[in-house]
């Protein structure tokens, strides 16, 4: 046992050493300046009041889905949300997963073919990279957001070619060059598939996400928008063809061997959306994030140029960007700090995540802390 058990605490030991060892912690009553509860979804009274309200016409609701969406865990309700999300981000069609990191290993793990060629930004998130790895395809990586980098390896890649992008990414929280990567791909016959978890509810008309924005929904093969994110639920869908939602319904594993999501879950992002129409959050948003910059002017070169909801500070070194982030902590700020491996050795980074109910004060405060740290 001990023999095959040995590299268990080997590892850890490793990590204690690098200052890298991950551990859970809980969120106390600090200042959220860290959750992707970006819209306040997930905490508003006002939501949990209208899906508890809407609750009371189902009274028979099945607490779980019994299992498979191709077994007994499909329903009309989860289909007629799959259209209406559809029809909202002006989609042909939708799949929806139990999150965003099922919906990108299902969709990249079925796709690429033996012979194909997936092409990934360098800071593409950890689902799409475990999907890519599971799929047949040959695997080539660009330089984050470099289009010349991307020409290179659209040059080299074979058979069919499938570029994966964040249009916000998640840990440096700056937008994809859409239009001109979808221009590039267009040249090679190539598709892009573009990954809105934290776009969504953030950006574009009533929070469709920056695809929808810019008009870009009929040159992109895939979207995947998160739903646990500004939507404040749980879960995935994956927006494109109908060919191409028979397809994952059929070879996306994660789908097929996965129990459906609840019933519960599925009227909250119901209820979410319709509550995402109720007021302009994405201008309410914009306006948190215009302060947090206007407050942090002075000392905008030590950030990631973002002007999304995410805002890193580099701090570099995981021992200094852990201490700087307990010194926010103990001024009451949840602030939490990115550590290599999640990040490039020498980017380590404190990652702003702003809200629209932090409040005009909390923000210039923790201006102010951020400053001192420098
Ligand atoms: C860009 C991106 N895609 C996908 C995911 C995974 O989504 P979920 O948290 O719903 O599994 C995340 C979450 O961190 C993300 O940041």
């Amino acid at each position: 046992m001990e023999r095959n058990t040995h590299f268990i605490s080997t590892r850890l030991e490793q990590r204690k050493q690098e200052n890298s060892l991950r551990s859970l912690s809980t969120a106390g009553d600090l200042i959220d300046f860290c959750s992707n509860d970006y819209l306040g979804f997930a905490s508003s009274s006002e939501l949990r009041s209208i899906v508890n309200k809407e609750l009371e016409s189902f009274p028979d609701y099945l607490l779980g889905s019994t299992g498979s969406r191709l077994i007994s865990g499909n329903d009309i309700f989860t289909e007629q949300l799959e259209n209406e999300i559809a029809i909202f981000h002006d989609a042909e069609a939708g799949l929806i997963f139990n999150s965003g990191y099922d919906a990108n290993l299902g969709l990249f793990s079925s796709l690429g073919q033996r012979g194909d060629t997936i092409i990934t930004d360098e800071f593409i998130h950890a689902s799409i990279i475990d999907g890519a790895r599971l799929s047949h395809a040959n695997r080539f990586i660009f330089k984050h957001n470099d289009l010349d980098s991307l020409e290179e390896k659209l040059k080299a890649a074979k058979g069919a070619i499938y570029i994966a992008v964040e249009s916000i990414y998640s840990m440096d929280g700056d937008e994809a060059p859409l239009e001109n990567m979808i221009n590039l791909a267009e040249k090679y016959n190539a598709v892009v598939i573009v990954d809105e978890a934290h776009a969504t509810g953030v950006f574009g008309s009533e929070g469709r996400g920056l695809v929808h924005k810019y008009g870009l929904q009929n040159r992109v093969f895939a979207r995947t928008v998160t739903f646990g994110k500004a939507i404040g639920v749980h879960g995935a869908i994956i927006l494109g063809s109908k060919p191409l939602r028979d397809y994952l319904i059929n070879f996306a594993r994660s789908f097929i061997y996965s129990t459906a999501g609840s019933f519960y879950t599925h009227l909250s992002v119901k209820m979410a959306y319709q509550f995402l129409r109720s007021k302009n959050y994405p201008e309410l948003i914009a306006d948190k994030i215009n302060i947090f910059k206007e407050y942090t002017d002075d000392i905008s070169n030590q950030f990631i140029k973002s002007h999304s909801t995410i805002q890193s500070m580099i701090i570099s070194g995981n021992e200094q960007t852990r201490m700087a982030a307990r010194s926010l902590q103990n001024q009451g700020f949840d602030v939490r700090p990115i550590l290599s491996p999640t990040v490039q050795p020498g980017k380590e980074r404190l990652r702003i995540c702003l809200h629209t109910f932090n409040t005009d004060e909390d923000i210039m405060k923790l201006a102010a802390s951020l400053k001192k740290l420098i």
